[in-house]
């Protein structure tokens, strides 16, 4: 996989470098890696998350095109799709917009394919704003294999009589929904295992409902329907006898993403999962930062350099959850393959968003005061990408995790077997 990356990308103009390992600390949103300098007690070098800031200053002293198939180190709580260690692909040009690099990586993933896999892949990949991703699969990577799209079923339950719709909406919270073709044959017990699921994903409940071939119907919250708002929802949810319905009142998010999981884990169960197919697709204009409950403040989505679209830069000031951000990720199959942007390159934009989430100047200078220095020597507009190389290894070899496709793995604690 990585000498046919290395070959597309050689022929495109791309300049190889490396960059260190022991190096200053990264934003990537992870915990780094620390290494004790042993020259002067106290002080560590980071391991690094990325080669995020040195692409940046290469493409600063104007490097044009560079790659690099990078070791990154994140300290981050184990899944199947993640490792304390892996491989990046990773990219930077000049002087481009989005299309540009993405139009490299599409070829470099259809050159790819071709060679390792002997498949054909249409290009342009099919594009889809974060917002319409959030919306059809409660996902910012939707698993386009199979359909059970989301619907927001607001206005369709207004006036229902069923309080926990009716209370939701009046706090400004949404009701959506699934239906599951040929669900109808979950049992009481499964239904109810199916509520518990969603709930870990801090929503109250699910209500469901299961129309029966005899015209009769199962359901958690018929009994409190009023007139025809049952039949209404059933209609424009085209839930037939034999499927199933899946509804959530929750903050918009919440609902919209504890739904989208219950979708995937339908579409495992109920089979509707084609293994064979590879549905690749970019998702675009992702929100520039989202709010930290925690922390009590706005923290960036992607990365703290990520450029703001145009259109929404005023918004900064005013409100800052709903600016979008140049940025994008590929997805394949439900799974984030890579992610990458077009960059600040303007210090003013650069310390207005420090500011917007939450460095005072002093911070910003002293983490990245050498970054915030070389823009005021002329910075050509950038950006770049990164695609992680195990992942793209497990999906085309049909493994389900990265233990599976690395020699020498961290175990799922992420301690070392050796
Ligand atoms: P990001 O953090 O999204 O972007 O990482 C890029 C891609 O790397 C892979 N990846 C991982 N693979 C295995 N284990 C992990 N723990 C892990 N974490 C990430 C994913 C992911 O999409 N500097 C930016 C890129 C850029 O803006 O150019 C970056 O690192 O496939």
């Amino acid at each position: 996989v990585i000498k046919c990356l290395r070959d597309y990308i050689d022929d495109q103009g791309f300049v190889e470098v490396e960059t260190p390992i022991l190096t200053k600390s990264t934003p990537e949103g992870a915990r780094d890696y620390l290494v004790p300098y042993r020259l002067k007690p106290g002080l560590f070098y980071a391991l690094p998350q990325s080669p995020q800031i040195y692409k940046q200053l290469l493409m600063l002293a104007r490097l044009d095109r560079y790659y690099q198939v990078a070791r990154c180190f994140r300290d981050e709580d184990g899944r199947a799709d993640r490792q304390p260690e892996f491989t990046q692909f990773d990219m930077e040009m000049s002087f481009i917009e989005p299309e540009d690099i993405q139009g490299v990586v599409e070829g470099a993933y259809q050159h790819l394919f071709h060679e390792v896999m002997n498949m054909d892949i249409q290009l342009p990949l099919p594009r889809m704003t974060w917002r319409d991703a959030m919306a059809r699969y409660g996902s910012d990577k939707p698993d386009t294999r199979f359909g059970m799209e989301i619907n927001d079923v607001s206005d369709t339950v207004r006036g229902c009589g069923f309080a926990v719709f009716e209370n939701a909406l009046a706090d400004g919270q949404i009701v959506c929904a699934i239906t599951a073709k040929g669900a109808g044959k979950l049992s009481r017990k499964e239904l109810d295992a199916l509520g518990e699921f969603v709930k870990t994903y801090h929503v109250k409940g699910l209500a469901w409902a299961v129309p029966g071939e005899d015209g009769s119907l199962r359901s958690s919250f018929a009994k409190a329907m009023q007139g025809d708002s049952m039949q209404r929802l059933l209609t424009q949810m085209d839930c037939q006898p034999g499927d199933a319905m899946f509804l959530i009142a929750d903050k918009k998010l919440v609902a919209l993403t504890a739904l989208g999981q219950l979708r995937l884990r339908l579409g495992k169960e109920l089979g509707l999962i084609d293994r064979s197919q590879y549905n690749l697709l970019w998702i675009t204009e992702f929100p520039l930062v989202s709010w930290d409950e925690e922390d009590q403040r706005f923290v960036a989505e992607h990365h703290p350099f990520t450029a703001v679209m145009d259109e929404d830069v005023t918004l900064m000031e005013t409100d800052p959850g709903s600016v979008r951000a140049k940025s994008y990720d590929l997805v394949m199959n439900g799974i984030e393959m890579g992610s990458g942007s077009i960059r600040i390159h303007q210090s003013e934009l650069q310390a207005k968003m420090f500011q917007l989430i939450g460095f005072s100047q002093e911070e910003a200078q002293e983490k990245f005061g050498f970054l915030l220095e070389a823009f005021q020597y002329g910075t050509p507009p950038h950006g770049g990408f990164a695609f992680g190389i195990d992942r793209l290894v497990m999906i085309l070899s049909g493994a389900d995790s990265l233990r599976d496709v690395l020699a020498f793995p961290k175990i799922q604690n992420g301690t070392c077997l050796m």
